[in-house]
């Protein structure tokens, strides 16, 4: 299987030699074909020339160079050029500065051996560490940070997310790349995780430990990237809601809510006795929830022509269960504390009533044929 190593630079100068010596030095790479690529934007500080003079030696290793244009940036071109130029099937993907253990590198490989998709650089299982020479208040930020994406996204399995050093099958670059452009700096490393998983990948995490760089200086902005972190957990989460069938079924039932009590309002100021417009503002509100629910709130379940009016009685009769159940809530709680308190019972009959619907919509109206 053909494997690439793509590392970013930017001022790498005195990191970037030690490294490939260290990867290319490594037993477990030894029988592998192995090619590296340094993603260098430019670096003012010669990272270029020390690498171009490495290649005249080592024909295995190869730069790309381009403008910065951030980290997230500099990995998409590195994946691209390795799928398509060098044509490579596993990825491994590394930080130049020494602080990712190339002695790790080879176990990120074992790992996809064993049938991982996506193997994990980890900080934060069992047998990995940041370093302990951190500030209290960074290490609180790098771990709070991950805990954020890690239970924002809904992944408490994977535990580290923001890291940079991993392996992975080249085909998540083929499912994803097109999401990927916009997220040009450090947040890359977590939308390129999360995007793989939503395809499919299977994640095994391998721990190591993190240590700080002794040349060189981080780049990271932390503010722009606290912010960005952020925005991608949060819009993730609200589209996440979006698309979920119980905010639909609530949206839904908010309209048909308002088409009752407009309805109501109107017959009544016709001068018809309200239990007419009761009837009426009903009836058009469970039309209106049975027609919206069926194309949209459950359209991955539609149902067939020949059994809609079948199904809306069905629906008419659930409907009549939300009422008794109201009803009775109501009436229970009048007996035990007077009618006085009428207006909270009407509140716990109304979420009875919507669990009693959620339930009966998705349980046996728009029951899911396996
Ligand atoms: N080509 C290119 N372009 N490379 C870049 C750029 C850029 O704009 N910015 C950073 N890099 C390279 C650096 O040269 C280094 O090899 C690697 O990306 C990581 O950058 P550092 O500046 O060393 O980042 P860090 O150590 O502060 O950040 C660590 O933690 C982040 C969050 O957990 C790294 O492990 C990151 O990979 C990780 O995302
Ligand atoms: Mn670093």
């Amino acid at each position: 299987m053909k494997i690439a190593v793509i590392i970013p630079t930017y001022n790498e100068r005195e990191n970037i030699i030690l490294l490939l010596d260290k990867l290319i030095g490594q037993k477990g790479f030894k029988n592998r074909d192995i090619n590296y690529l340094v993603v260098d934007d430019n670096s003012p500080d010669g990272t270029q020339k020390a690498v171009k003079e490495y290649i005249l030696t080592h024909p295995n290793v190869f730069l790309l160079t381009g403008k910065k244009e951030g980290l997230g940036k500099a990995l998409l071109r590195g994946m691209k050029y390795t799928v398509e130029n060098l044509k490579a099937q596993l990825l491994i993907q590394m930080d130049a500065d020494l602080s990712h253990d190339p002695q790790v590198a080879p176990k990120l490989l074992e790992a996809i051996d064993a049938g991982a998709d996506f193997a994990v650089g980890s900080r934060y299982i069992p047998g990995g560490s940041i370093p302990q020479n951190w500030g209290w208040h960074r290490k609180m930020y790098s771990r709070i940070g991950n805990m954020i994406v890690r239970f924002g996204l809904g992944y408490p399995k994977i535990h580290d997310w923001t890291g940079g050093f991993r392996a992975y099958k080249s085909i998540y670059y083929h499912k994803i790349h097109n999401e990927l452009p916009q997220y040009n700096g450090y947040v890359f490393q977590i939308a390129f995780l999360h995007k793989s998983v939503a395809a499919g990948a299977k994640v095994k995490e391998v721990p190591f430990n993190f240590t700080d760089r002794k040349f060189g200086h981080s780049k990271i902005a932390p503010s722009e990237y606290i912010k960005n972190v952020l925005v991608y957990v949060i819009g993730n989460r609200i589209e996440a809601l979006k698309k979920s069938t119980f905010s639909k079924f609530a949206v839904v039932g908010t309209i048909g809510f308002a088409i009752n009590t407009v309805l109501l309002e109107i017959v009544v100021a016709l001068g018809f006795h309200p239990a007419i417009g009761s009837i009426i503002g009903a009836e058009c509100a469970i039309i209106s929830n049975f027609i919206w629910n069926n194309s949209w709130t459950f359209s991955d379940r539609k149902l067939k022509k020949e059994i809609r009016i079948y199904k809306f009685i069905q629906f008419n009769l659930t409907s009549i269960g939300a009422v008794i159940i109201q009803t009775a809530a109501i009436w229970l709680g009048s007996i035990f504390s007077g009618t006085q308190l009428y207006r909270y019972y009407y509140v716990i009959g109304v979420v009875l009533g919507l669990i009693w619907n959620y339930f009966m919509y998705s349980r046996v109206i728009w029951k899911k044929i396996a």
